[in-house]
């Protein structure tokens, strides 16, 4: 028998992409007695890209992505230099067309009904759009106007975004006198105004000492929770230290998309081992290479070099014996884990080629 005050289906597979909220209400008074109705809602991704393309002229800034994000996730959206970041950010955002593909925030289409998706949508563009000459709250204030916060929750929001955003010290002073991390603060906290589920933040760090990217990236990571959060970055540790999932972008293509669990351990799978000797010819190299458990050797950033064996093999006695028969003079041997850095690098370049 069905109880009717019981979900009778909570989720679908994980990799589905709409989850199925199948729920029973009851109707008060006027619902016949032992009749409940069925409410049937679907809950899609908050953020869902689609084969979005980007050209300017014949350059393919970005290439045929896809991705999707759910409620809570918190997306570092990584890659070099020019690699279509802040391109794909503008799209999601509604402040640039795709040439092909599709945005939906929310479920809803955002070139189809832009004013609604945009009312989901918090943006931390590049450059900020401040007014310098504006005193921090009027700046707030006229921002909340803009976004069409309701005239009686605007002081609440604005306090709220003021706090959350560390900027109370600094409300009656004039934006363009602030430091740029106080500038960056205001720029998130104009984001906030409208209370947005989906946050998109292009750079946020970028330009900060190294003191206020600290401060800024607690401030980013007391903002998740509930909300859904992108942010674009060239620097690898900030999305591991701030976000959920992972994904590189490259040339305008996805070259990765993995949860930052799953990423660490993929990266923890082959050991290197690290090894220093006091003699540092190239034939520690050569011999090093010629054993048969050795798959690749390089260098490491202070002359050390740094071994990959093949996948479960344990060759330390093997190259500790060998050093050690050369009288090479060993100083260090020991593993290595396959840092992020390094899986950065390599989808990279692989990419690349
Ligand atoms: N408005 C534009 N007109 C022409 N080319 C552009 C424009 N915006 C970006 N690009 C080019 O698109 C590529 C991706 O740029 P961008 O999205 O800014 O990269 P990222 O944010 O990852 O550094 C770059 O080659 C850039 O020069
Ligand atoms: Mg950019």
């Amino acid at each position: 028998m069905i109880n009717d005050k019981q979900p009778l289906i909570n989720s679908l597979d994980k990799n589905c992409s709409a989850v199925i909220l199948l729920k029973s209400v009851h109707m008060g008074s006027f619902s016949p007695r032992g009749i409940s109705f069925v409410n049937l809602r679907v809950l899609t991704a908050m953020i869902h890209v689609q084969n979005v393309s980007k050209h300017f002229g014949d350059l393919v800034a970005v290439d045929n992505i896809s991705f999707q994000l759910e409620k809570g996730d918190v997306l570092g959206f990584l890659g070099p230099n020019g690699a279509g970041k802040t391109t794909t950010m503008r799209i999601i955002t509604g402040y640039m067309p795709p040439t092909k593909g599709k945005v939906h925030v929310a479920d809803v289409d955002i070139f189809e009904d832009p004013l609604t998706a945009k009312s989901h949508i918090g943006y931390l563009p590049e450059n900020p759009p401040l007014y310098e000459e504006m005193i921090v709250t009027d700046y707030l204030d006229f921002v909340a106007d803009i976004k069409k916060v309701p005239i009686n929750e605007k002081k609440g929001r604005i306090h709220y975004v003021m706090e959350k955003c560390g900027i109370f010290d600094v409300g009656k002073r004039i934006i363009g006198h602030l430091s740029k991390g106080y500038r960056q603060r205001i720029g998130i906290a104009q984001a906030l105004i409208n209370d947005p589920s989906v946050l998109v933040l292009d750079e946020p760090t970028n330009g900060l000492d190294p003191r206020q990217i600290i401060e800024i990236r607690k401030l980013i990571k007391g903002l998740s929770g509930d909300r859904t959060i992108i942010l674009s970055t060239h620097i690898l540790p900030e999305v591991t230290m701030i976000c959920s999932k992972v994904v590189i972008i490259n040339e305008g293509k996805i070259v990765l998309e993995e949860s930052l669990k799953r990423l660490s351990q993929k990266a923890s799978d082959v050991e290197n081992i690290l090894l220093k000797t006091k003699y540092q010819g190239d034939e520690v190299r050569e011999k090093i290479l010629s054993i048969p458990n050795v798959s690749d050797i390089r260098s490491g950033p202070t002359n050390e070099l740094i071994i990959q064996p093949k996948k479960g093999v344990d060759i330390r006695e093997e190259v500790s014996e060998l050093v050690i028969q050369n009288k090479w003079g060993l100083l260090e041997l020991h593993p290595v884990a396959h840092n992020l850095e390094e899986v950065f690098l390599k989808v990279i370049s692989s990419a690349g080629n």
